[in-house]
């Protein structure tokens, strides 16, 4: 993984540029670039997997309340992109099988699971992955490690990675220790130096922190060697990787 050019994420798809979460935003990342895509996923109370960060509708869309407390049919009305520019009035909040309708195959798509829904989500999620034939496209991260954990345990040919935001531990080491097999770390940027970049490819672990947004913060990650940059500017992380 060192010595070599760290692949682009988009953020919740562009997020700096474009509403994020949308297809709108998926959409533009890919054109600016990203060879992989960060998004978040929660669950409907019929079941759904939908894309959003919050658990709640009211920050992104003009509607409110918790996403696990409504049906699909009723959050698809919502309006995700207006909150952000009028240019993107008529976003939607998506499924996540309509975001891989969008994205060719070969991109990354790391689906970041906010919350277990007690085991909803990972029975949700698995199944809709098998049945898309993509499994090998995605990294399943999340802050749950627990969850990450039976995720891959109740399917072997996930790849996962584990979500921290401070240096509390080792965390190549502790990945080493929880008891299934762990594809990639997603430190804060703050939190990683090149010992813990070194540290996770010697254990064989790929390295993606989020979420970094300016030249002197993308030129030191590229200087100590991650295999990958979460990005809101997937455009900006480009210019400068040309
Ligand atoms: O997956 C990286 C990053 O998205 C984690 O934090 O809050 O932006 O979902 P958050
Ligand atoms: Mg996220």
């Amino acid at each position: 993984m060192n010595g070599q050019k760290p692949i682009i994420i988009g953020h919740r798809g562009a997020a700096g540029e474009a509403p994020e979460n949308t297809l709108a935003s998926f959409a533009l990342a890919l054109e600016q670039g990203a060879q992989g895509l960060e998004l978040d996923v929660h669950i409907t109370k019929d079941g759904q997997i939908v894309v959003c960060h919050d658990h709640t509708l009211d920050r992104t869309t003009n509607g409110s309340g918790l996403i696990c407390e409504q049906a699909w049919e009723d959050i698809q009305r919502l309006d995700a992109g207006a909150w952000f520019a009028d240019a993107f009035r008529g976003e939607r909040v998506p499924l996540l099988s309509e975001v891989f309708e969008l994205v060719p195959a070969g991109i990354l798509i790391n689906v970041e699971v906010k919350h277990a829904y007690e085991g909803r989500m990972e029975q949700a999620l698995l199944a809709f992955l098998r049945e898309s034939g993509r499994i090998n496209d995605v990294v399943i991260s999340s802050f749950d490690h627990k969850c990450i954990c039976r995720i891959k345990q109740a399917e072997p040919s996930a790849k996962v990675g584990l979500l921290y935001a401070a240096n509390l531990v080792d965390h190549a080491a502790y990945a080493k220790q929880i008891g299934v097999d762990v594809f990639s770390l997603h430190p804060h940027y703050h939190s990683i130096d090149k010992g813990d970049v070194d540290g996770a490819a010697a254990a064989g672990l790929a390295v993606y922190p989020y979420t970094v947004n300016h030249a002197e913060d993308f030129q030191h990650m590229i200087a100590i060697g991650v295999s990958g940059i979460i990005t809101d500017f997937p455009g900006r992380l480009r210019d400068l990787l040309k």
